[in-house]
């Protein structure tokens, strides 16, 4: 099964509100008329709103970088899923390395904002990826399918095929250092089978897997010309229109 590229842009904490307009008007620009490859911006939360009002009419959909899993209530300083269906996002990323990492999140908190996000109706981008120190000691198929399980724990294979998984290796974002052609398309190749032996292959062929990890304009195509690398999941280059535009363009060519 041909799965349709989706690649999305991660601008994490890097840009103004009046940089976030003007990146996602140029790349709206660059983009127009490109076909065949979903693609998408996410923004920091604060600017959710403008992006969206300058993305109205194109095929640049939104995402937000994180939610919180209740509905509503006192939980101050976070957002709902509903919230950011509100706001126009369409998809979610969850369980990023950098909320692993940094703010300690667990598998079985991003399980349940993943829940919430298929009960609201916004498509999760679930991040899975080891360490450098996971790596180093052959620990990498564990750590990546200990996360793909638990943060998949309880979804159905319904919303399974609607989910996207983001393959992140912790050492390569931000980094400049990219996985290999090898190294990501095993890892690729081995989510694809838990995703079989979890889901059976209907649903394991619907998947979309993201590679993310110092993607680039230059090393795109040689990434997404791998069978199981669905798309890519975009951190600096994103914040270039030009440079993102091109990896867009290498999801169709
Ligand atoms: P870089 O592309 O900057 O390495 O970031 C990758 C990433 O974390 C996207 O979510």
């Amino acid at each position: 099964m041909v799965r349709r590229p989706f690649i999305a842009g991660n601008w994490k904490m890097n840009t103004t509100r009046s940089e976030a307009v003007q990146l996602v008007e140029a790349l709206r620009e660059a983009v127009a008329g490109v076909d065949g490859v979903d693609m998408a911006v996410c923004p920091p939360s604060v600017y959710l709103d403008a992006v969206s009002a300058a993305v109205q009419g194109s095929s640049v959909a939104l995402g937000a970088q994180n939610m919180y899993h209740q509905a509503k209530g006192a939980y101050t300083g976070e957002l709902s899923a509903a919230m950011l269906l509100d706001v126009g996002c369409r998809y979610v990323i969850l369980g990023h390395s950098e909320r692993r990492h940094v703010l300690g999140e667990s598998n079985e908190d991003v399980c349940r904002k993943v829940h919430a996000a298929f009960a609201a109706g916004l498509t999760p981008i679930v991040c899975v990826g080891e360490t450098l120190d996971e790596r180093e000691a052959n620990k990498t198929t564990d750590i990546v399918a200990e996360q793909f399980f638990g943060s998949l724990a309880g979804i159905d294979g319904d919303q399974a095929a609607q989910v996207v998984i983001a393959y992140e290796p912790v050492w390569a974002i931000g980094t400049g250092v990219v996985a290999t052609v090898a190294q990501a398309g095993e890892v690729h190749a081995n989510l694809r089978g838990m995703m079989t032996s979890r889901y059976g292959a209907a649903v394991a062929d619907q998947i979309r897997i993201q590679y993310g990890g110092s993607v680039t304009a230059d090393n795109a195509a040689e990434l997404l010309a791998i069978s199981d690398i669905d798309g890519a999941l975009v951190g600096g280059a994103s914040l270039k229109a030009d440079s993102f535009a091109k990896i867009i363009r290498a999801a169709v060519s």
